[in-house]
């Protein structure tokens, strides 16, 4: 990955999940790297500086604790720093609690974007890459999901949010000819994986022989997607959006292998060795029935490849469970 030495990348969420290895792999490949991370409270900031620990003492690594709708520490950052490209992550993330506060996550997702997308052309920014979700799919019919499909119907204020969001980036590609990719991430896990996220929490509360919350009758599936092979989208996006002629850019980053709740239970039960105490709840509104990747665009374009065989990721994820005292 030759054309990352010496490129000088912005990751706002830098500290979180997705931006702590994408941070870490950056620099592995000889990026100078800037995170800009403003330690939202959603989860402990313990957690997130823990993330940012194996890259810390870089000397290729800066940090800034900077909210993105502060636009003045935006600027003094971006005039600091002198980034070509941003890579945005940060983001109000729970699909669940968006619908407690929708205020909030559309001030962070929209109002924020726009922010940074307002200073990023300002400074001259020219490959901007943004989290996107397979939230937007929301109620969908007929499977596997395709980039061309309707996104109209988002079931939460989550997925409105990121919906909203891929539309101020393609408003300022056309505006401004800043060449912009839009990742639609499918559910990722893996080592550091944010600790609301299903197979966080049923594993936690698994290795501490504690009942698991099953919503609905276990027939929901989710597209299941290995943090390494997201990553390798994310530099195929940095890599796309480097060409001289400005694109725009919407790719599905998923592994196309959706696995069922129950069957998701069943394999964790394997890999713990312990049976799962299972408590059968209501089915969540604002949840999807279903997500499932195409990714055919992606692996043309971006050169995007899942890997990751759900099974060894999944073994692996437990591994690393059993180090982190059960968080
Ligand atoms: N993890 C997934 O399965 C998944 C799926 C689809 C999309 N995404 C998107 O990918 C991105 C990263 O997700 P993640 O799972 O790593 O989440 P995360 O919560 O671990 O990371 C997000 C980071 O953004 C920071 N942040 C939040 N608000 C901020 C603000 N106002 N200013 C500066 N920083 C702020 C948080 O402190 C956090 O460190 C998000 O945009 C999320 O919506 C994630």
């Amino acid at each position: 990955m030759q054309f990352l030495r010496n490129l000088r990348i912005l990751v706002t969420g830098g500290a979180g999940f997705i931006g702590s290895h994408l941070t870490e792999t950056l620099l592995a490949n000889g990026a100078q790297v800037a995170v800009l991370d403003n330690f939202d409270p959603y989860y402990p900031r313990q957690e997130k500086e823990r993330n940012l620990e194996a890259f810390r003492n870089h000397s290729n690594y800066r940090f800034y604790e900077v909210d993105i709708r502060n636009q003045i520490n935006l600027t003094k950052t971006f005039t600091e720093f002198r980034p070509q490209v941003v890579v945005h992550l940060a983001a109000r993330a729970g699909v669940r609690p968006s619908l407690n506060d929708p205020e909030g996550y559309a001030d962070v997702n929209v109002r924020g974007t726009a922010i940074l997308l307002e200073e990023a052309r300002k400074s001259g920014i020219r490959n901007f890459v943004f989290a996107s979700s397979s939230s937007v799919y929301g109620k969908h019919s007929g499977e596997p999901f395709r980039e061309t499909d309707n996104t109209d119907s988002p079931l939460s204020p989550y997925g409105a949010t990121k919906k909203s969001g891929e539309a101020l980036c393609f408003t300022f590609h056309h505006v401004y000819g800043m060449s912009i990719s839009c990742l639609r991430f499918f559910t990722v896990y893996g080592p550091r994986q944010r600790p609301d996220l299903a197979i966080r929490k049923f594993v936690r509360l698994a290795l501490n022989g504690e009942e698991i919350p099953v919503y609905g009758d276990g027939s929901s599936c989710r597209d299941y997607t290995h943090i390494r092979d997201i990553l390798s989208g994310i530099i195929g996006a940095i890599r796309w959006g480097e060409s001289d002629m400005p694109r725009f850019g919407i790719f599905n980053l998923g592994s196309s292998n959706p696995i069922l709740l129950r069957e998701l239970l069943d394999k964790i039960e394997k890999y713990i060795g312990l049976p799962l105490k299972r408590k059968c709840l209501p089915f969540q509104p604002g949840d999807m029935i279903s997500t499932f990747a195409d990714t055919t665009l992606a692996q043309r374009e971006l050169g995007f490849r899942h890997d990751v065989l759900f099974d060894d990721g999944l073994r692996e994820f437990v591994e690393w469970m059993k180090t982190q005292n059960s968080e």
